[in-house]
This record gives C-alpha cells, structure tokens and sequence, in this order.
C-alpha cells in the first residue's frame, strides 16, 4: 500500500468568476475565496483547485491567458493570491491550480508580437502557416466549431484547436517550453501543492497536418485524429515532469481526452506522466461521439454503469483517478443524470444528489466536488441566448440554427449542455442574488436560490450539504479510510439494471456501496454486519428473508 496524500484528498473546484464575490462588482474574486475557507473546512476538503485566474481578455473566461505571471484585475492582486496561499496553509488545506499549456490568448504579447511580426522570435512560439492561395492548409475543425485556421495578415494564417482567440502554442519549439517550465516553478515556489493540466492531450499535432474526409455539414473534420494524443506526446510529457512538478510529491490531474485505456500506465502508472486524470468516459456519455451540435444520445443507466466500472478497473490496473460529478463544463449532475420527471419533483431533490454522491464519492480515487455541487445547484433556464455567456453555447446555437432548427428548439438544446448551466454564481442564501453579490451578478443567478442555498442546508442536518459532510468523514474515519482510499474495487449486482454496486476491499475489511438510480423498488438478498450510511432515514431490511428493500433511490453502505 504506496500512502500518497493526494491519494487521501478530498478536492473541491472553484470558479473563481461564480464563486464569491468580495466587493460587490458582480464577479467573483481570489479574496471571496479567501473569505470562504471556513466554509471549505467546514465541509472537509483537503484541496482546493481554482480555475484560472491569470490576466485575460476573458473570451473564454480565464482558458485564454493573457499573462501567466499576473492575475486578471478582475479577481484581485498578487497580494490577494498570495493572502489565499497563506490563510489556506492555516486552514491546512492545499492550493491547486490550473495550468492552460496548450494555447494562449491572443492578447499575449507573445501572440502580439507573433502576428505583427513575421520575422519575430515569437513567430515560432506558434503555429503560423503560408496559405496556398485561397486554400486552408488543413480541414480540420475546432472544438468550438469553424475552422482550426484563421487568416492572419498577408498569406498567412495561425492554428487554435478551440477559439480563434486560443491560439496554440508550439510544443515542437525548445524554446517556448523552456518558457512554460520557467513559470510553473515561479508558481510551485509560491507554495501551490499542483495543478490541473487543461486539455493537455492536444499539446501534440500530426507534423504531416494530413486533410482528412470531411464529417459534417460544414465540410470540416473533427480533429480527434490529428491533434489528440498523437505519438510522440509522451516526450514532451516527461520533459515537463521533469524540468517542474516531477521534482516534489506535487499532485497533478490533467484533462486528458483521447488516451485509450490500453495506454493509461504511461499517463498515470507508477512512472506515468500525471497523479491522476479525468476520464470523460461516462460523464459525456449523453454527448453524441461525433462531436455533432445536437447533444443527446439514447442512454440507460445500465450502460452508465458499465462505462464507469470499465474506468475503473481499467484504472485499478495501473493506477490512479480522479472521481467527479460536474465541473465547469458540464450540466448539472442531477439534471443530467436523471428524468425530467423526477427532476421536477422537489420532494425528490435530496435523494437525487444523495444518491449521486454516494454512488461516485466511493469509488476508487480521489473525489472532487464542483463548487454547488454540495447543495445540489441545478441547470439554469435562460430565455434567450443573450443571456448565456459560454462561447462554445453560442457556437453551438448558430450550429443548429445553420442546420435549419428554430431559434426555440436551438435554445432547448443548448440549455441540456451549456457549461453555464455549471457556470451561475454560487448559492449562498436566499438574499439578493443568493447572496453572491450586493452588485449586478455577472451571469444569471438560477431563481431557485430561494429554496437552494448553503444557509438553508448548513442549518438542516438532512440537507445534502450535511451528507456531503458525511460522505467525507466516512471516507476518513479511522475505521474505514483505508479500504475506501486503498482497497480494491469489484463491481457487484451486476444483474440489476438501475443499481450501481460495488464492493471495495483491504485485507478482512469490505465494505459495500449500493445505489438506486431509479424509480424503482428493489429487493436484494445480501448479508451485513453493519449500516455506515444511507439517505433515507432508516434501512428496510427483513431480517428473516436476509433481504434489504432498496427504495427510489437509496444509497446504503454496507459493511460486510
Ligand atoms: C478545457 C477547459 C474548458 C476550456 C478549454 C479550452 O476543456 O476545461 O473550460 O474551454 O479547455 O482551454
Ligand atoms: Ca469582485
């Protein structure tokens, strides 16, 4: 048993924009954050990742950094981060934070100098290509729709895999990364436990930038192919180990698509490239593969459960993950994972995230929690686009309307995927504007905040709030921390279609996690010595048949 305390961690994501806002501008800042540790000991988390915070023009707020070395005036000083760093230490919970390797903002004056000079050093720190005439050098498309081109001055153009205001970085050139290296030491020295590493699978391009069959309505080609995980990534990946984090028990989780599971030793085995990573395998199970505008897919939870329990044993076999719900660019969980019938009904509400929490909180790896997630926050209805803010909605809005959908039905699509639906400022009371700002919000606060906020919930021993803390403190009792941190996973019940179960065991010691994500009343035969805990109030179990009644989503953990 190799003890590693990110292996330990409870980690809770900030969007600093949403999260708490400390002068009363409308836009959450690094001092709310500061302000708020309380809070985050209050509910146990350990680590703290904080969405990026860097000087940006805020296209894609905050992924398109401006100044790697400054904070966005927006969020505060370098005096307020490193405040954060310090009163953290006290409240002994650690900083991670986000690291956009791939791209830049064009607002960098590297970038600047790049476009405005050809012969510019700069120049190579991107990748800048002559146009054949008229003709794009590939047919690639961008993540958020359109071309991966974008004319620049006289014949001349540049690459972004996601917007045309991301251009990316040239990993092939020495000399930018020796530039990155350079400041992820000046922010490890500062005393930052890690990072999460945004979309760092793509940091490697096919070097022949081959045109490929066209897979959509717009002549374009999903770039999967050509830009994700190609061969030679791995180098790059082990120089940046080595010139940075790979020099301390730093922990590092990337944002990783693309990396089959036949190749996860390199990225998270003993000598792998990362802690952790995420896998999208089932939290985009909703997604249509393609890439297409139109998001939903035919889904059960049978199928849910299989695509999580291949993760995990896939990851059990080499090493680490990293467990979640929701971050800043999905749905809200409950309003993804369940019907809208349900959904709908208030009454259910608790159960919903409960039996979520329990469901992936005990699996093998390190939990996150995106910030509202604790209190059960909700997708956001937005009457117009207008109203929504996330670039990729927009594109995906005018990708609909093109395909000759109305404006209501564009706007029904949108609103099952927008990452605004994650992105509404925090809900901490049922004041003005849930409490989050005294100013005008930067974006819509949902109207539930009256019903869903953390003063209602830290006051009711049966809110959600209150079981995430239970969930916690389970997971480092003295009892039970280390089969749940270290013990091995096996699936179980595998024969009912709406429960996910599972055992995890350490030498004598099993415990068993069973949750109905459905409707549906089940009865299980199983035996056990002892209840942990359960969302209802109680546990239905007949002693003589030695069978438990599993009601509408139940989560009960066992120890056998
Ligand atoms: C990652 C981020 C996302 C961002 C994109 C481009 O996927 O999580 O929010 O838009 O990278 O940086
Ligand atoms: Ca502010």
């Amino acid at each position: 048993m190799n003890r590693i305390w990110w292996k330990e961690a409870v980690v809770y994501q900030i969007y600093p924009k949403s999260f708490y806002d400390s002068n009363n501008d409308g836009i959450g800042d690094i001092k709310g954050i500061t302000k708020k540790l309380p809070y985050l000991k209050d509910l146990g988390v350990d680590v703290v990742w904080i969405c990026p915070f860097y000087k940006s023009p805020m296209k894609d707020n905050g992924y398109d950094v401006a100044d790697y070395y400054a904070i966005d005036p927006m969020f505060g000083t370098m005096d307020d981060m490193d405040e954060l760093l310090e009163n953290a230490r006290e409240y002994n919970i650690k900083i991670l934070i986000d690291l956009v390797l791939n791209h830049s903002s064009s607002e960098h004056k590297w970038f600047q100098e790049a476009i405005s000079d050809s012969s510019s050093s700069y120049r190579d720190y991107y990748i800048f290509k002559n146009l054949d005439g008229e003709k794009l050098p590939t047919n690639w498309r961008s993540i958020f729709g359109g071309s991966v081109w974008e004319r620049s001055e006289d014949n001349n153009c540049y690459m972004h895999v996601f917007d045309k205001s991301q251009p990316d970085l040239n990993w092939e050139n020495p000399k930018l990364r020796e530039e990155l290296y350079e400041m992820i030491n000046y922010w490890l020295d500062k005393g930052v436990a890690g990072f999460r590493l945004d979309a760092i699978t793509f940091i490697k391009k096919d070097q022949n930038y081959p045109c490929l069959p066209t897979d959509g309505e717009d002549g374009l080609v999903g770039l999967g192919s050509v830009c994700l995980n190609q061969k030679g990534i791995g180098v790059f990946l082990k120089e940046l180990k080595e010139k940075t984090y790979g020099r301390m028990e730093a922990m590092t989780v990337a944002e990783a698509p693309g990396v089959p599971y036949e190749q996860l030793d390199e990225y998270i085995g003993d000598d792998g490239h990362f802690s952790m990573i995420f896998d999208f395998s089932y939290s985009d199970l909703d997604l249509s593969p393609d890439g297409n505008w139109y998001p939903q897919t035919d889904w059960s939870v049978k199928d849910l459960k299989e695509a999580i329990f291949h993760s995990q044993l896939s990851i059990q076999d080499v090493g680490w993950g990293a467990l979640y719900l929701e971050n800043h660019d999905q749905p809200r969980s409950i309003d993804k994972y369940f019907r809208d019938e349900d959904c709908n009904n208030k009454e259910l509400s608790f159960y919903l995230g409960s039996v979520l929490a329990t469901m992936y909180f005990l699996l093998r790896g390190t939990p996150f929690i995106y910030q509202g997630e604790e209190i059960g926050m909700r997708n956001c209805p937005f009457s117009s686009i207008d109203e929504y803010n996330d670039v990729s909605s927009k594109d995906q809005f005018e990708r609909a309307i093109c395909a000759g959908i109305t404006p209501e039905e564009a706007l029904k699509v949108v609103y099952r995927r927008s990452r605004d639906n994650g992105r509404t400022p925090m809900q901490w009371s049922d004041c003005e504007n849930g409490g989050f700002t005294h100013g005008k919000p930067w974006l819509k606060v949902n109207p539930n905040y009256r019903e869903i906020n953390v003063k209602n919930q830290i006051n009711d021993e049966n809110s959600l709030y209150q079981y995430y803390k239970k969930l916690i403190k389970l997971r480092k009792s003295i009892s039970y921390k280390d089969v749940i941190v270290y013990g091995a996973i096996e699936p179980a019940l595998k024969e009912y279609d709406n429960i996910v179960a599972y055992s995890r065991k350490l030498n004598d010691i099993e415990i068993t996690v069973i949750t109905n994500l459905s409707s549906k009343q089940y009865n299980i035969p199983i035996e056990y010595k002892e209840n942990v805990l359960s969302n209802y109030m109680d546990i239905d179990y007949n002693q003589s048949k030695k069978e438990i009644t599993l009601r509408p989503y139940e989560a009960v953990v066992l120890v056998k």
